[in-house]
């Protein structure tokens, strides 16, 4: 069945409470990954001048949504949280279509958007600030925990509804007014999050979602003056140019980047279990995640039957359009990523390392229409090599050997990432020194590197963040600013 275009989504932004077309009346196309004759929506191809309304409403609605009471606030976000759980089926779908992953995964993430909308409804109603001793017997002595005011946005694709609540959702229970861009190739399911909130009652310009290209949105989004904080998550390249613009202008900027995240499985390890952990953390999602197992450091004593079994598991993988049930592995999110995955793959085999499986463009038995890759594992990846230390952000896992735990914590960290680290063993003193010695902001012992629960922080060491931190009580830290209040109401 072919759909007509009057059935195609072409939502616009959402500015000042009104969904509105780009003022130039310009679109683009959001096409399925794994069917590119998929037409999923038509989006604004926005510019400055829809931009420049965009900060204008928030801007006007940050005073009241300042006034209003955190548990207002709050019963906005319950609610929100029923009306997307009413459509999370219909989301989800759009998710996978849009983005490529499973409809399983798809709905796991939709419902941790819910699960994000209900725990910030939450916090909405736990104290904001500290009272202090003060020197002086009549002074009461306290802090505030006040809204930034307007703030932007950025969100990449490969959580196109998890990553967007993570932000928006915090960023306005704790009174601030947010202007959004989400990623060009997955923006639909910012409105469907969007539209869940205006549907509770959101006021008017607390919400602004501005879709378009970086080249025609990314200098306003950073440097508009109206805004007075920066969220991203993506690539390195763009954080780092966000990072100096931001500062540039005075702004407080967070940052979440890439990773290249280690499973070290050690020779006491449950096998099956690791296993399964390892492909899991490597493949789902395409392996398209910051959080996800690119590197397999295993201890010598059992490489090569783990390697073997993982060969094995990872070639067996069904790959394929994420709607079908069977489907374990989506494509990659488009044409460049895909052409890109399979480069690095084939150099690092040029170069002389041991490719076991996969690794190669998908085009035939029905991939024709999809940007897929073959899920890939390489042997004996040395530590050093671009493979050992440069993010694919796609289905590439490299089993690097080592002897015993100290070697494996070493090449663990001799990255500059430190998002996430799993290890895998049944020895708790040994579990005690990785946890210690680990350079990662999220470690793990005994699951795979990725997953984030929605009530506590997450972010990354070294070149993978910003040094603060999302989600939980740590999106409160970089959500609000501190007001110090000394009342004397009786002066001498
Ligand atoms: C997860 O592992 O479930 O962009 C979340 C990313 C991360 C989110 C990972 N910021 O992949």
């Amino acid at each position: 069945m072919t759909a007509t275009t009057t059935d195609i989504p072409n939502p616009g932004n959402l500015i000042g409470g009104q969904w509105v077309p780009a003022r130039s009346g310009e679109t683009f196309e959001n096409r399925n990954p794994a069917d590119t004759d998929d037409l999923v929506a038509l989006h604004a191809a926005s510019d400055a001048s829809d931009l420049d309304a965009a900060f204008a409403a928030a801007s006007e609605a940050f005073p009241g949504w300042r006034a209003t009471p955190g548990i207002a606030r709050g019963n906005i976000l319950y609610k929100a949280a029923e009306i997307l759980a009413s459509r999370v089926e219909h989301i989800a779908r759009e998710l996978t279509r849009e983005e490529g992953k499973t409809l399983k995964e798809a709905t796991g993430e939709t419902m941790r958007a819910v699960a994000i909308l209900r725990y910030y409804a939450g916090e909405t109603a736990q104290p904001h600030g500290e009272m202090y001793p003060s020197a002086s017997a009549t002074t009461m002595l306290y802090t505030l925990r006040e809204p930034l005011g307007v703030v932007t946005i950025i969100t990449p694709w490969n959580f196109p509804i998890a990553i967007p609540a993570w932000k928006l959702v915090p960023a306005i229970a704790f009174g601030n007014a947010v202007v959004i861009k989400p990623a060009s190739d997955a923006p639909l399911c910012t409105i469907r999050l969007a539209e869940a909130l205006v549907d509770a009652g959101l006021p008017a310009g607390v919400l602004n979602v501005v879709t378009g290209s970086a080249r025609a949105l990314g200098d306003g989004l950073v440097t508009d003056e109206r805004s007075v904080a920066v969220s991203f998550t993506g690539s390195d390249a763009t954080g780092k140019i966000i990072r100096e613009q931001a500062t540039a202008h005075g702004k407080k900027v967070q940052l979440e980047l890439g990773g290249k995240n280690p499973a070290i499985v050690l020779a006491d390890a449950d096998m099956d279990h690791a296993l399964t952990q390892v492909i899991n953390g490597a493949m789902m999602s395409t392996g398209q995640k910051c959080t996800a197992t690119s590197r397999a450091i295993v201890d010598r004593a059992i490489a090569s039957e783990f390697t073997q079994r993982l060969a094995d598991k990872i070639g067996g993988l069904k790959v394929g359009n994420g709607l079908d049930g069977d489907t374990q592995i989506g494509p990659l999110i488009n044409a460049a990523a895909a052409e890109s995955v399979a480069d690095e793959v084939a150099k690092a085999k040029s170069t002389g390392t041991n490719l076991l499986v996969g690794g190669e463009r998908m085009a035939s038995n029905g991939h024709s229409r999809g940007h897929f890759v073959a899920p890939a594992l390489f042997d004996g990846v040395t530590p050093d090599s671009r493979l050992g230390q440069h993010e694919l952000f796609g289905p590439v896992l490299g089993v690097i050997p080592v002897d015993g735990l100290d070697e494996a914590v070493a090449v663990a960290n001799g990255v500059r990432y430190g998002l996430s680290a799993s290890l895998f063993t049944r020895d708790l003193t040994r579990a005690m020194t990785f946890v210690r010695e680990i350079q990662a902001g999220i470690v793990h012992v005994n699951s795979e590197t990725a997953g984030a629960e929605p009530q506590v922080p997450f972010g990354g060491y070294k070149g993978s963040s910003s040094y603060s931190r999302e989600q939980g009580k740590a999106a409160r830290d970089f959500f609000t600013q501190v007001k110090t209040v000394y009342l004397d109401p009786s002066p001498a």
